[in-house]
């Protein structure tokens, strides 16, 4: 299973994961087949990659996720839902989303020796609810790795939930078109951190430290973010954790202004953004929880050979298991067959294959 463009997608390919939309609809269930009617469908939707079940690179491992499928479906609907409330002045549920990040406490904490692998597709307009579930997940593993105790992954994981709930009170075009902005509509979206905060210090039951996660999370580590300017340790932790999800996450989804990063170029941007934009300790932290080549990823070897990542070796985020499908002559292999990274030394992957280099590698309709 691997994740391509649908401007790559052709008839007879199978879908490898269920596309859900935020009401919690399956739109199209993993192992159909896709063909025109879907593709332009999805299109129509808003949806520009899925991920698919691949004929010539093979089968891989399933795509472990980190928290169940009907965990993020719930999820993603509570926070529509919450945002729906607060823009008809209704109050925030704050047991419901206190009980629903406790379900995804738990079930982080049993995988917490999985790697972060996938990258939850949504449409444009439904991006804002699916990104707070995967802030809030990969602030969780952060937590874990830092050493925190239930209580304060709980506050941390409610903040992160919650972190852009101030854009509940901004013009939805506005939110939609993010990354595309005039400077006066800009000025505007800068508003949400404290329309956030003021949000939540005023529901009940809210630990006032979730609710500087919203406040803090655009300040910078060198002090030149925004509402406030804080540098350093004047930034709480549990938003200088959120700072990192949030900027991963972004990279890693497809935006108005450009497609999305793979994993280890958003990871090699985030590293070059370390000591400036985050405290350097939080984002190896982070950094320790991700796949830097996921499962399904096209990899080419330093050794010219290319290969998709079929299992990975969850203490070695760097060095999976490649199952090598063309030699370095770009040849197709008779006779693909599989070397573990984690135990060699001068191998390494150099570049994750886009579409657009695979498509010039092979035609990827070629059926052998
Ligand atoms: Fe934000």
């Amino acid at each position: 299973m691997r994740k391509i463009s649908l401007d790559y997608a052709h008839e007879g390919l199978f879908l490898g994961r269920s596309i859900i939309d935020s009401e919690g609809h399956i739109l199209l269930r993993a192992g159909v087949e896709l063909d025109e009617y879907y593709i332009d469908r999805l299109l129509d939707l808003g949806i520009h990659y899925i991920y698919i079940q691949d004929e010539i690179f093979g089968e891989t491992d399933e795509i472990e996720d980190i928290i169940s499928e009907e965990t993020r479906i719930t999820t993603v609907k509570m926070v529509k839902k919450t945002f729906n409330h607060l823009q008809q002045d209704r109050k925030i549920n704050t047991a419901a989303l206190r009980k629903i990040v406790n379900n995804m406490l738990d079930e982080i904490l049993d995988n917490s020796n999985v790697l972060l692998g996938i990258t939850d597709i949504s449409s444009l307009n439904d991006y804002i609810f699916h990104h707070s579930v995967s802030v809030c997940t990969l602030s969780i593993m952060t937590g874990i790795t830092l050493g925190y105790d239930d209580t304060h992954l709980l506050e941390l994981g409610i903040g992160a939930l919650l972190h852009d709930i101030g854009k509940s009170k901004i013009d939805p075009e506005i939110i939609k078109r993010e990354g595309n902005l005039n400077e006066e509509e800009f000025a505007l979206l800068s508003k949400h951190p404290q329309l956030g905060f003021d949000i939540m210090r005023n529901s009940i039951d809210l630990s006032l430290l979730s609710a500087h996660i919203a406040y803090q999370h655009h300040e910078r580590w060198d002090g030149r973010g925004y509402p406030r300017g804080l540098s350093g340790n004047n930034i709480h932790e549990y938003a200088r954790i959120v700072a990192v999800a949030n900027i991963y996450d972004e990279l890693m989804a497809e935006r108005p202004n450009r497609p999305p990063f793979e994993v280890n170029q958003a990871i090699n941007l985030i590293k070059r953004m370390s000591d400036i934009y985050f405290e350097p300790r939080i984002v190896k932290a982070m950094i320790s929880n991700i796949a830097t080549y996921p499962v399904g990823s096209i990899v080419q070897l330093n050794t010219g050979d290319i290969g998709i990542v079929t299992h990975l070796n969850n203490d070695a985020p760097h060095r999976p298991i490649i199952r090598i499908v063309f030699d370095a002559d770009q040849r197709r292999l008779q006779h693909p067959h599989e070397i573990d990274l984690s135990k060699m030394t001068t191998v390494i992957p150099s570049q994750i294959m886009s579409e657009r280099d695979l498509n010039k590698l092979l035609p990827l309709k070629m059926v052998e």
